[in-house]
């Protein structure tokens, strides 16, 4: 079952949907023996949602709305005669912005402000900072760390599309430089303060990256996503409302003595 849970979420949903239409049919085969058919429309899309919803229990909660709605979305569409063209313009526009979710298990969602000055805070002590932003996103932190007198470079890179432009346009109006580049393909011994905000799923490979190229000095900072199996030097718990934890790395300071915990 382990090996299931590795493939992309949307392949499982699509999964899970088709094993509803199963489901579904067994049910109405059932029924028809105590409540003779046809049945309404409205009532099969509800049952097929619900029971989608409800094969999708063990996928992150998000998923079983995504799972109910998908169906009821179809059958308003169809109702309210929506053109397919439509149907290919959302699919196009949610392809530019949430590309990395599905090829790289990434989705877009943002930093804000509070972590953004535990950011500045964390490099105040330096004369001179080199910042990447790794997943760039909608470029907020590249603006942000290229005001700061200290930051002397602060560059961000973002694959997917839409928030590159987005990201892009910022950096050319209020400061900073973005690249349309994965991250991958980045020299990370270029910057003193490497941030990522991403998810589980690509830390393992980044940390490999991170201790292979970053500079003694340097510190790699991770938004909410520890690197399994690694001590972080420190851990800064901030007083948001949705109480970030920043993972700070250093290349060499790794043992368990080292960790601390700061209240920002
Ligand atoms: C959670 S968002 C964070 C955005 C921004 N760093 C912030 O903190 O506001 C992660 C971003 O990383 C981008 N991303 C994911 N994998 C990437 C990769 N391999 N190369 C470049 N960008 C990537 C996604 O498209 C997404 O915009």
């Amino acid at each position: 079952m382990g090996w299931v849970k590795q493939w992309p979420k949307i392949v499982l949903a699509l999964l899970l949907q088709l094993l509803a239409i199963g489901v579904l049919a067994l049910l109405v085969k059932g029924l028809s023996l105590v409540v003779s058919p046809p049945y309404p429309d409205w009532a099969l899309v509800l049952a097929q949602a619900v029971i989608a919803a409800l094969l999708s229990w063990w996928l992150p909660y998000w998923w079983r709305w995504i799972q109910l709605f998908i169906p009821i979305g179809l059958y308003a569409a169809l109702l309210l005669d929506v053109s397919p063209l439509m149907a290919l313009v959302l699919f196009v526009l949610l392809w530019l912005v949430f590309r990395n979710s599905v090829v790289n298990r990434v989705p877009l969602y943002l930093t804000n402000d509070i972590t953004r000055q535990a950011l500045k805070e964390l490099v105040k002590d330096r004369s001179s900072v080199r910042f990447i932003d790794l997943g760039c996103g909608l470029g907020h932190n590249v603006v942000y760390m290229s005001k700061l007198a200290n930051v002397q470079q602060s560059l961000g890179v973002e694959t997917a599309w839409l928030p590159y432009w987005w990201a892009k346009t910022q950096a050319i109006l209020r400061g900073g430089q973005v690249l349309r580049q994965d991250i991958d393909s980045v020299d990370l011994s270029q910057y003193e303060l490497i941030y990522a905000f991403l998810s589980p799923e690509p830390m393992p490979k980044l940390w490999q990256k991170v201790q292979a190229e970053m500079q003694p000095d340097a510190i790699f900072v991770s938004n909410s996503f520890a690197v399994p199996d690694v001590i972080p030097d420190a851990i800064w718990q901030l007083a948001d409302k949705r109480q970030t934890e920043l993972f700070v790395y250093k290349k060499d300071s790794l043992s368990e003595s080292n960790q601390e915990l700061k209240h920002a």
